[in-house]
């Protein structure tokens, strides 16, 4: 009997069944998932440098103990998320080439500076924040292995948004000045971080094949708006003021209206020309250098232990 194989990938995803490395899978979705799970991967190993750069500066070594275990889980979601695309036929080399030589995008949100202690608290809350809005959805998108390390990556995003929150409590809290550093940090970052769920869905290409093949269950607006409804309340507890003026309770939908993010430096920062482009790029290339001994050292010690496995 001969197999439809379309028709029975199309039949799993209607039935909301998970679609494993082995089965058979359109072209375009394989690619569709690599070029999504690597951008991702990419995102949480540059994510780890504006954030490092606070490692040594952390005001007290409770909070240098925290900042270390936030940057560290980066750097392994990076890794489930590097395996994840892996499955899908793709290697890590080619990845990480793409992501050197700026081929690759990565979220535009680490493009931007941390100025301030206050910029660590900002981008827990806030940066976290956001990436959990967009992750937990994908905890239940249609390829197996990239649901599986959602699972994991969003208990983790859980807690450095609590983090970030814990961060922002105190300032807010705290003298006139940390309040003031407090507020600063909002208002660099409230529209990057509004930009990170990416275009307005009329103008979003990848977005309707995302929706058609269930590796994306909501829209980018969508989630843009649930991410305002849900902040608006936090900044108020802070006792912070929300840098958007046009801000305000719209009751007949039962959320925020808020002015759209500068679409055109969204675009200047995804084409490699934000604030720090050139300076991530230049920081990822020297972290892989300084890296090449301990990767030759676990390729030659897998090579050992092969060897002596087959003796
Ligand atoms: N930064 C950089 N590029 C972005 C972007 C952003 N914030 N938002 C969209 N883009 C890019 C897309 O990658 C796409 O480029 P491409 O076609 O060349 O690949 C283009 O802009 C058009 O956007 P679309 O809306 O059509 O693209 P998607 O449907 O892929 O949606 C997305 C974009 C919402 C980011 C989606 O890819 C997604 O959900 N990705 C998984 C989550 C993710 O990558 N999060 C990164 C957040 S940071 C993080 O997790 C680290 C943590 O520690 C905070």
């Amino acid at each position: 009997m001969d197999v439809n194989f379309e028709e029975l990938f199309e039949s799993k995803l209607a039935k909301n069944d998970i679609i494993e490395p082995k089965d058979w899978m359109p072209e375009n979705y394989r690619k569709h998932l690599i070029r999504q799970i690597s951008q991702h991967a990419h995102s949480e190993i540059v994510g780890m440098l504006p954030e490092g750069n606070w490692i040594t500066r952390a005001p007290s070594l409770r909070a240098k103990l925290v900042l270390l275990a936030k940057v560290q889980d980066e750097g392994g979601h990076g890794l489930y998320l590097y395996t994840a695309a892996e499955s899908l036929g793709t290697s890590r080399d080619e990845l990480l080439d793409a992501l050197h030589t700026g081929k690759a995008k990565y979220s535009s949100i680490f493009n931007y500076p941390t100025l301030t202690w206050a910029d660590i608290g900002a981008i827990g809350w806030l940066v976290d924040g956001a990436a959990i809005m967009n992750q937990v959805m994908l905890q239940r998108t249609s390829y197996g292995p990239y649901a599986r390390a959602m699972v994991r990556i969003c208990k983790e995003e859980s807690f450095h948004q609590r983090q970030g929150y814990e961060v922002m409590t105190k300032l807010s809290f705290g003298t006139a000045e940390q309040k003031e550093m407090a507020q600063d940090a909002l208002n660099r970052w409230w529209f990057p971080t509004l930009m990170m769920f990416g275009p307005p869905d009329i103008e979003s290409p990848n977005s309707d094949n995302a929706i058609k093949w269930r590796i994306k269950r909501e829209s980018n607006d969508q989630l843009r708006q649930r991410f305002v409804n849900q902040t608006i309340p936090q900044i108020e507890y802070l006792g912070l003021i929300c840098p958007d003026t046009n801000l305000k309770w719209n009751e007949a939908k039962q959320g925020y209206d808020f002015s759209e993010p500068n679409w055109a430096e969204f675009k200047n920062v995804i084409h490699g020309n934000g604030p720090c482009n050139k300076e991530r790029l230049v920081a990822r290339n020297k972290a892989h250098k300084d890296g090449e001994w301990v990767r030759a050292a676990a390729a030659e010690f897998g090579r050992k232990q092969n060897e002596s496995q087959a003796a």
